[in-house]
């Protein structure tokens, strides 16, 4: 018997991408609707099924359900950039929120009863201790976490109605597909991983650390890094612990440490064997602190273990794709 076909909202995008490939490498079906805002046709398989459209656009999903068997849902796509929510709160509230909403109500009337939520360890209010598990109070910092939160309890409105669910909360997502088939292909990027990368390219003429007045070890924020391709087999797992029946549920992705800001850019300056210029700002609105996660229920029930834990790997990995996707190799 074939295996299942899934719809993976968003993906073109970065980390939409991956999923797709992990999908396919486990023999799944994958149909792709993206709006191409950020994403790019070229990051997923030419012989993948796309559609461009808007997943507010209930037509445009339920035709997608129709015509492919569709069994269940990864639903990545959002405006996933902090700032961005922050410039454009209305936006992001209609993508990630209405959006969500209109997927559902597809989802309903066409009998998809599976669905796999990409959220963020934002979600978690940031005066917690860390380590964060997925008990951890919520106060979400920035409108894009707050999205994330809004979205969930929908989700979870529509579990109480008979729909099996995973939300998995994504701590702070770096690298690229070990063998290059994927990467972060976004113009304008703002996470630190890749801004460094930009500098050590010489795309960038240095690198801002954003706030040095923290109360952390160094001054500098926290985060808990984790390899992508960790993050898409992740979803793999979740989709066949629903598949085999298994209780919805939240589960954390990450590693389980933290590192700050200055330790990632030496890993960086290591990994990269170039040492770029470095600059102390102010706090960056909407950050916060420190932010590490509890992963053991992931490991428990959904079998999940990274298996690129080490920042070096993750900064390797991304170094790798930065070089190849700007034409100086990087394949080795
Ligand atoms: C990222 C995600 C967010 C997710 C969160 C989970 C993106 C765009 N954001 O946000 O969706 O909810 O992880 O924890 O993917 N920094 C600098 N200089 C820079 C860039 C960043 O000092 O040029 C600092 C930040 O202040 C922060 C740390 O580096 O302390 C990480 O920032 P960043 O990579 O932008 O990720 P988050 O803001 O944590």
């Amino acid at each position: 018997m074939s295996k299942p076909i899934f719809l993976v909202t968003g993906g073109c995008g970065y980390i939409g991408s991956h999923i797709v490939l992990a999908l396919r490498d486990a023999s799944y079906g994958v149909v792709v609707v993206d709006d191409l805002s950020t994403g790019c046709r070229e990051a997923i398989d030419s012989s993948v099924p796309f559609v461009r459209g808007d997943i507010r656009d209930e037509g445009v999903l339920r035709g997608l359900f129709g015509a492919y068997s569709v069994r269940g849902v990864v639903h990545a796509a959002a405006v996933a950039s902090v700032p961005e929510s922050v410039a454009e709160p209305q936006r992001c509230q209609s993508i990630n929120v209405a959006g969500t909403k209109s997927l559902l109500e597809a989802m309903r009337a066409c009998d998809v009863g599976m669905l796999i939520f990409s959220s963020t360890s934002g979600v978690y209010d940031e005066g917690a201790r860390p380590p964060f598990d997925e008990g951890t109070a919520l106060g979400p910092l920035n409108p894009y976490a707050q999205t994330k939160v809004d979205g969930e309890q929908l989700i979870e409105s529509y579990g109480v109605q008979g729909l099996s669910y995973a939300i998995l909360r994504y701590f702070n997502v770096g690298g690229a597909d070990p063998q290059l088939r994927a990467g972060d292909r976004k113009r304008s990027a703002t996470t630190l991983i890749k801004s460094a990368l930009e500098c050590a390219l010489g795309k960038r003429s240095g690198l801002a650390i954003f706030g040095t007045d923290f109360a952390t070890k160094d001054g500098t924020g926290i985060r808990d890094y984790v390899h992508v391709w960790d993050i898409a087999r992740a979803h793999v797992l979740a989709l066949e612990h629903l598949l085999a029946g298994g209780r919805s549920d939240i589960f954390n992705l990450g590693v389980g440490r933290g590192f700050s800001v200055r330790e990632v850019i030496k890993v960086v300056k290591e990994v990269t064997g170039v040492d770029f210029a470095v600059r102390e700002e102010g706090r960056r609105q909407g950050d916060p602190p420190c932010i590490y996660g509890d992963v053991s229920k992931a490991r428990q029930v959904l079998g999940y273990r990274a298996a690129y834990p080490r920042l070096e790997s993750i900064v390797r990995d991304s170094w790798r794709w930065e070089q190849f996707i700007n034409g100086l190799g990087g394949a080795d």
